[in-house]
């Protein structure tokens, strides 16, 4: 029997798979770390954490593993998007990460439109100035912190970052590169005009890979430290919504994702880069290469479920909290809840404006505001989905992986209010899975990804709109849709005391 490693470097935690060549999970191994928040608006990590984290479940993983080591023939990656992670001219890490929920960039922003003009960013780069994409990061640190800048030779997302410790090789890979502002979409190259444009010269941007290269081996040094063998081979892995579309088999036309993590996406594929959805949702390319996807994200999506869970229910498992929510009726007794806690994306590009619960009554219980922030998060999701709607996009069925994907009263919520099938696969491992399946890909297990998705991927459930529910949620997503224009005004001026 072969392996293969998924290794998905997530916000909160890293999680690595060890998953047979049948698809099969043998072993899981998570690993937290926590997240810097110096300021409102601000999200760093430390990628040193990303490392040794993913070092300690590596070891973890090995030292129970009772198979043959040299049975693992490849590893590759999933990463947290658009993060920044700036090296010196000796591969020496300069400041912590600026992470992709990290919003202190809205000025930055302005100056890329004001400099280029948002139809040729679009044209270029497929996406607008959104505070949580990498070239408006380093454009902050060169404004704020002139002496990281200066020390600064290379850029790296976050999964590159740490594939580069584990190899010794440095590359930037095409669907991580997409998020950044400085790839051409279409082209698959790096962006002469943004890059001269923003004053980032062309040697701070590393060589491109698409999602399935062979990269390199693992060093001797990670092979000691974890107990892997160095000749593992190594492929280049994928943002992790690239890679959660492939985990969740979205490999052709027609085929769409949600994902409840601590954001939340709905992705759908693109055959080619030729769409113009104006930049309402983002355009990025797929793992699989040569393809694309648009998507429209929810910042906080399950982080806004973990906000209420650690401030008002701590002492509570996440089962225990969610259990009984599937008896409060739609619409939470009257509670509604705005997932912007964290500003927002998808509809509305907005670093200010901040979440709310609408309609807060005496009667309420806990209960009631659980299933309002499970019905929030939704319908923020269902923004998305309206744009592709929109824009002529069929959205039938939908694949929900993450977190969402694991309570069964949450997919028929989504079901309802997308008013779509809603399909939950035997594994919701969406990244994890995909980055193990680049990696069987890779190592020549399957000669492609489609090919090895018929073997790694099989439905588990799946959850038909209720038509009586559909109606009430269209009523209530109605209101729902309201409360942004009510209360960004609101937010902003509050912006003074935060
Ligand atoms: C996507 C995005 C998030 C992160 C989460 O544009 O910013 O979904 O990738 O890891």
């Amino acid at each position: 029997m072969k392996y293969v490693l998924g290794i998905d470097l997530g916000t909160s935690a890293v999680k690595v798979l060890l998953v047979n060549q049948e698809g099969e999970i043998e072993q899981e191994v998570s690993k937290s770390y926590p997240l810097i928040h110096e300021k409102s608006g601000y999200s760093e990590q430390n990628p040193e954490e990303w490392v040794n984290k993913t070092l300690e479940a590596l070891k973890e993983l090995t030292e129970s593993f009772d198979g043959d080591i040299d049975k693992i023939e490849g590893v590759s990656f999933a990463g947290q998007m658009h993060g920044l992670v700036l090296l010196d001219s000796n591969q020496d890490i300069i400041r912590n990460a600026i992470l992709w929920n990290d919003t202190r960039t809205t000025k930055q922003c302005q100056h890329i439109y004001d400099e280029l003009g948002e139809k040729k960013l679009l044209a270029i780069t497929k996406n607008p100035a959104l505070e949580g994409f990498t070239l408006p990061k380093l454009l902050w640190v060169k404004e704020n912190e002139a002496e990281n800048f200066s020390k600064a030779a290379t850029f790296l997302l976050p999964k590159d970052y740490l594939r580069f410790r584990l190899t010794g090789k440095i590359h930037s890979e095409f669907s991580d590169a997409a998020g950044t502002l400085l790839l051409d979409v279409a082209e698959q190259t790096w962006s002469n005009e943004m890059c001269e444009t923003f004053g980032i010269t062309k040697d701070m941007c590393p060589e491109l890979v698409h999602s399935g290269d062979f990269v390199g081996n693992l060093s001797e040094e990670t092979a000691q430290v974890t107990g892997l063998s160095s000749s593992t081979k190594v492929f280049a892995g994928g943002a992790d919504n690239a890679c959660g579309a492939i985990g969740s088999g979205v490999l052709s036309e027609g085929k769409t994702m949600c994902s409840i993590g601590t954001s939340g996406v709905v992705l759908s594929y693109e055959p080619s880069a030729d769409l113009d959805f104006e930049g309402k949702v983002h355009y990025f390319n797929h793992g699989k290469a040569d393809a694309f996807y648009t998507m429209g994200v929810t910042l906080a999506a399950g982080h806004s479920l973990n906000w209420f869970k650690d401030t008002f229910a701590a002492e509570e498992s996440f089962e225990s909290l969610m259990e009984g929510t599937e008896e409060i009726p739609i619409g939470a007794n009257g509670l509604l809840f705005t997932p912007y806690i964290s500003g927002e994306r998808t509809p509305h590009a907005d670093a200010n404006v901040r979440g709310s619960f609408i309609g807060m009554d005496s009667s309420h219980t806990k209960k009631d505001f659980v299933r309002a922030v499970m019905e929030g998060i939704t319908f923020s999701l269902n923004d998305s989905i309206e744009i592709f709607r929109e824009n002529g996009k069929t959205v039938k069925s939908i694949v929900s992986i993450g977190g969402g994907a694991k309570n069964k009263a949450w997919l028929q919520i989504q079901a309802d209010i997308f008013n779509a099938q809603i399909i939950r696969l035997s594994s919701e491992q969406g990244p994890g899975m995909g980055a193990a399946m680049l990696a069987a890909y890779g190592s020549d297990i399957f000669a492609s990804l489609d090919e090895c998705a018929q073997t790694f991927l099989s439905e588990k459930d799946t959850f038909d709109p209720i038509p009586k529910n559909v109606e009430k949620y269209q009523n209530l997503y109605q209101l729902y849709r309201q409360v942004y224009q009510q209360t960004h005004e609101l937010s902003r001026s509050l912006g003074e005391f935060r």
